[in-house]
C-alpha cells in the first residue's frame, strides 16, 4: 500500500467515523478519537488511519506533516446555505434590531424578496465574484464542503444564473459544492395574487430546466440535485411544497425542505412520508414527528445561527431530536437575512449552548452528519480507510475547544481531497 502523505503526531485524530450511516441518538456522543493518531493519504483518498508509530513506519516514503499534538478532524460538512446572493440586508438587521419580525418584513416585500430584486440585477461574474468571497471565508473557518441554494431568482432565467454561478464557484475554490434548486423560496412579486400560478410555473417549466442545467453541468454523476421548498405561512403552503417536491422526485432530484423554521404546518411529518433526505430548522416540530423522524433515514438539519441572529431566546429542540435516537446534523444557513454566518464552529458554540448539545454530538453534526444530509455520506464526513481526504488542523490539544471558544477560529491547515488549501 503507497501513501503519498502523511499526518502525524495528533493529540486527538478526531475521526468521526461511522458504519456506514449517520450517527444518531446516543452514538452521536463517540467521536471516534485516536490518541496520538496518524493519517495516510493517497493522491485524493485515506488509506489508513492509526496511531502514528504504527503509520510512520509503514508508509516511510510519504511526506510527513507534523500535527504537533493538535487536533486533527474531519473538515466540515455545511449542509445547508444560501450564498449566491447581490446586495446586503444591513437595513433589515436595523429594523430587527429596532423590533421588527422577519416574517412581516417578508409580507411586506423586504427580507428574502429584497434579496431577490437585486440578486435579479447582478451579472452572472458579479455573483460569483461575491459568492467566492464567502466560500474563502468559510474554508478559513474549516468547511470543505458547502451545499449551496438557488431561490433568489423566482424566475426561471435567474434561478438558471444562479445554478450557473454554483457551477462556476465549484469549479474555481478548493470547497465541494453540492448544488439545491429553491425556487420555491417564496412567492415572486409578479404572483403576489396567484401563488398556485408560481407552484404551476415551476412544476411545469423551472424544475425541468433545473435538470437538464444539471444533466450538462460538472455535478452531474458525482453529487447529487436536491429540490427543496420553504413550507411556511407566507411562503409555500403543505399541499403546494407537496406539489412542488412530488414533481422534483418524478424528474429524478432528492429532496430536502424548509419546514418549521416559524409555524407548523405538517411539513416535517408530510417529508419524512416522501423520503426526504434532510428536514432543516425543525424550531416548531411536534413530538409525534420527532418519534417518526427517529424511525427514518431522513437527517433534522439544525440552523441555530438564525435564531441567535433574530436574537430569539427560542431554538429547535435538538437535544429532543438526539434523545428519540434521530440523526442531526448542523449547518450555518449561511445568507444576507437569517444567519450571515459562514462559520460552523459558530454555529456548534450556539447549538452546544442553546440546544444543549455536547462537544462530541456538535462535532458529528457538522462532519458524519453533515455528509449524510447532502447525500454524501458514503465518500466525505470521517477519517476513515477509503473515504476522500477532507481533513483540517486545529490549533488545541482538545477537539471540545472548536464549540467551546468562539469568536475566532482554530483551524490552522486545511487540506482538500489531499491537497492543502489552506494554512494559516
Ligand atoms: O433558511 N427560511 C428561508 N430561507 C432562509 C432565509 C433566507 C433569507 O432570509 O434571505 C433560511 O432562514
Ligand atoms: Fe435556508
Amino acid at each position: 500500500m503507497k501513501a503519498d502523505l502523511v499526518i502525524a503526531n495528533a493529540g486527538q485524530m478526531v475521526t468521526c467515523r461511522s458504519n456506514g450511516k449517520a450517527a444518531r441518538g446516543a452514538a452521536m456522543r463517540d467521536v471516534g478519537i485516536i490518541e496520538d493518531g496518524a493519517v495516510a493519504v493517497h493522491g485524493d483518498k485515506i488509506v489508513e488511519v492509526g496511531r502514528t508509530a504504527a503509520i510512520i513506519s509503514k508508509y516511510q516514503d510519504a511526506d510527513v506533516i507534523d500535527a504537533a499534538g493538535k487536533v486533527v478532524c474531519p473538515g466540515f460538512v455545511d449542509a445547508h446555505t444560501h450564498i449566491v446572493f447581490a446586495g446586503d440586508r444591513l437595513g433589515e438587521f436595523e429594523l430587527k434590531i429596532g423590533g421588527a419580525d422577519y416574517l412581516e418584513i417578508l409580507k411586506n416585500g423586504g427580507g428574502i424578496l429584497s434579496t431577490v430584486a437585486r440578486t435579479r440585477e447582478a451579472s452572472r461574474s458579479e455573483l460569483s465574484e461575491q459568492t467566492l468571497r464567502r466560500l474563502e471565508k468559510m474554508l478559513a473557518a474549516g468547511t470543505t464542503t458547502a451545499e449551496i441554494k438557488s431561490g433568489y431568482g423566482l424566475n426561471t432565467e435567474t434561478e438558471l444564473k444562479m445554478l450557473a454561478v454554483i457551477e462556476d464557484v465549484a469549479d474555481r475554490q478548493p470547497i465541494g459544492i453540492v448544488p439545491t434548486f429553491l425556487a420555491a423560496h417564496t412567492i415572486p412579486p409578479e404572483f403576489k395574487n396567484d401563488p398556485d400560478g408560481y407552484v404551476d410555473l415551476i412544476c411545469d417549466e423551472m424544475l425541468s430546466a433545473a435538470w437538464e442545467w444539471y444533466r450538462r453541468s460538472s455535478f452531474f454523476g458525482k453529487v447529487p440535485f436536491f429540490a427543496d421548498v420553504f413550507c411556511e405561512k407566507g411562503a409555500f403552503s403543505l399541499e403546494q411544497s407537496r406539489r412542488v417536491l412530488i414533481a422534483a422526485k418524478e424528474i429524478g432530484f432528492a429532496v430536502k425542505a424548509h419546514v418549521d423554521e416559524f409555524t407548523n404546518l405538517g411539513g416535517s411529518g408530510e417529508m419524512i412520508k416522501m423520503n426526504a433526505v434532510s428536514i432543516d430548522h425543525l424550531d416548531a416540530i411536534s413530538d409525534d414527528e420527532v418519534a417518526q423522524l427517529a424511525g427514518s433515514e431522513t437527517v433534522a438539519v439544525a440552523t441555530p445561527a438564525v435564531n441567535f441572529n433574530l436574537g430569539s431566546s427560542h431554538f429547535a429542540d435538538a437535544r429532543k431530536i438526539i434523545d428519540a435516537g434521530a440523526a442531526l446534523a448542523l449547518s450555518t444557513d449561511y445568507n444576507p437575512g437569517s444567519a450571515p454566518c459562514p462559520s460552523m464552529t459558530m454555529a456548534m458554540a450556539i447549538a452546544c449552548r442553546y440546544q444543549k448539545l455536547l462537544p462530541s454530538e456538535a462535532f458529528n453534526a457538522s462532519t458524519i452528519n453533515g455528509a449524510f444530509a447532502v447525500g454524501l455520506g458514503d465518500r466525505i464526513g470521517s477519517i476513515e480507510t477509503a473515504k476522500q481526504a477532507d481533513i483540517i488542523i486545529l490549533d488545541t490539544h482538545d477537539y471540545r475547544e472548536a464549540a467551546y471558544e468562539f469568536g475566532g477560529s482554530l483551524v490552522t491547515e486545511v487540506f482538500k481531497a489531499g491537497r492543502s488549501v489552506f494554512r494559516k
